[in-house]
């Protein structure tokens, strides 16, 4: 989506479509002649969110979108509004659209705001993933928004817009690189896109084969990718928009292209949603491609731990013992608990860059779908401050985490008589001790872990990627960056 800002004089204003508020819609229908076409039309409008109604008019503004109860209201209605004006905008055959409502009255949220809010939900109503089918479905033309504010906002409103359509350009690719089948989503291809990345000159890139990740010891992420065809891909990825020696924030995604569960195989349905096991590196994907794009005055290193999770004579098997890059031993108690395999070796691998934080986003156990649902990603962090931080970038951005605990005493779940850990602990708090398992490959560093098995992606009728947590992580670089 192309977005731009403009000022928000009616008299001059020619679009196919404004949307807008009843206040705003009266005073252009005054100024173009329109007051009894729109009185007509409004009998039985209640301004209230969640209704909207369509007018058409005479004159440069070809329609009004009328959306309910944007005068004034609280953040989450304002989010509803954005949704509904995204939603119908993007329904209509039009290729270009104003929008007027950036001076809804949001206690504590300025113009910024309110323009990320509208931004966010145009980039997702607009969103589709045709590249499969031979009629598309419900294509979208539209692709040019202009954002109305006063001349005072206009400063404002611009800085806005250059995060918000970077932001749409990692949501993009964070869906896409999810919703590819897994024939040809695999860790070759997740490779080839990141090679796309680093084609800008702020960007390096490193791929470590399987024969290196041998060399550099890790047994755990072998442990996973050996039963695959496909060969495993450990992307390391280098974003510098920041002071040379300024240390790194460093994002590490899940990249599981699909997971079978391998030997201990998953029941057949809903399996192919597993495609969507690679949500992790779909979303540190889209989020550093929305910092490059933005060109966030930071540095990053993003790392992908891509494999598939397959069966065959070359698969490891319950009871298999193996030695992470870390040194420590893992016995595999569960082959389905593969994420937290490859993930140990990339926490480690990410250390040598000495990071300043490091987080991790995984689609990584269905507990913490049973715990959340699908409306918070779950958070886990060693650091407070950098929870907290999280947190608060989820607030901003509508894309939320809930924190969950990483107490000592979940540990000794992981106890195991053969070796250091097991892959897995008991039948209780699935994602605590998951992300407590992660947790003893990380020295000295502040890191948070994010399990987003349930909010990256939609089941069901509408079944797709979400491009979760990209929204959040993104609030978070622009925090660090001081912006
Ligand atoms: N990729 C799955 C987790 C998952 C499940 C994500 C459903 C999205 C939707 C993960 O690799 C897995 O299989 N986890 C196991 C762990 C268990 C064996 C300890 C699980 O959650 O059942
Ligand atoms: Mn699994
Ligand atoms: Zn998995």
């Amino acid at each position: 989506m192309n977005y731009a800002s403009a000022n928000s004089d009616l008299a001059a204003l020619r679009t196919p479509c404004l949307g807008t508020s009843l206040a705003v819609a009266k005073r252009l229908a005054k100024a173009t002649n329109n007051t009894a076409t729109l009185n007509r039309a409004i009998t039985d409008f209640k301004d209230e969110t969640g209704e909207s109604v369509c007018v058409n008019l005479d004159g440069p503004v070809a329609r009004v979108l009328i959306i309910g109860g944007a005068d004034s209201c609280s953040p989450s209605q304002y989010r509803k509004i954005a949704g509904l004006v995204a939603q119908k905008l993007s329904a209509l055959n039009i290729t270009q659209a104003a929008v007027h409502l950036l001076g809804t009255k949001i206690k504590g949220h300025n113009v910024a705001w309110k323009a990320q809010a509208l931004m966010q939900a145009i980039s997702h109503a607009s969103y589709r993933f045709n590249a499969y089918k031979s009629k598309p479905k419900q294509p979208v033309s539209l692709k040019r928004v202009r954002l109305l504010a006063n001349a005072g906002d206009q400063k404002a409103l611009r800085a806005a817009i250059k995060l918000g359509a970077a932001l749409d350009e990692g949501l993009t690719l964070a869906k896409d690189l999810g919703n590819e089948p897994p024939n040809v989503c695999t860790p070759t291809y997740l490779l080839a896109q990141a090679r796309k990345m680093a084609r800008d000159k702020a960007v390096t890139l490193t791929a470590l084969d399987e024969k290196k990740m041998l060399s550099l010891g890790m047994g755990a992420f072998m442990s996973v990718s050996q039963g695959s065809d496909q060969p495993g891909k450990m992307i390391i990825l280098r974003y510098n928009g920041g002071k040379k020696d300024e240390a790194p924030i460093a994002l590490v995604g899940k990249g599981i292209t699909f997971d079978t569960g391998g030997i201990s195989l998953k029941p057949p349905p809903t399996m192919d949603e597993m495609k969507f096991d690679m949500c992790g590196a779909a979303a540190v994907l889209g989020v550093t491609k929305a910092a490059i794009d933005a060109r966030l005055p930071i540095n990053l290193v993003t790392v992908v731990a891509a494999a598939e999770n397959m069966p065959s004579a070359r698969a490891s098997r319950p009871g298999d013992i193996v030695t992470s890059a870390s040194g420590q031993t893992i016995e595999i108690l569960n082959t389905d608990a593969e994420g937290r395999l490859v993930l140990c070796d990339a926490l480690t691998h990410v250390q040598n860059y000495k990071p300043r934080a490091i987080i991790d986003v995984a689609t990584l156990t269905g507990a913490c779908i049973m715990a959340l649902g699908s409306h918070a990603s779950g958070l886990f962090a060693n650091d407070d401050d950098l929870a907290d931080a999280i947190t608060e970038a989820g607030e901003r951005s509508g894309d939320r985490s809930w924190r969950l605990p990483l107490w000592d005493e979940y540990q000794s779940g992981l106890n195991t008589n053969f070796a250091d850990m097991a892959n897995v602990g008991g039948r209780g708090a699935g994602s605590v001790t998951a992300a407590c398992f992660l947790s003893r490959f990380v020295k000295g560093c502040k890191w948070a872990h994010m399990d987003i098995a349930g909010s990256s992606f939609h089941n069901g009728a509408a079944k797709g990627s979400s491009g979760r947590p990209v929204a959040q992580l993104f609030n978070y670089l622009v925090a660090e960056s001081g912006l």
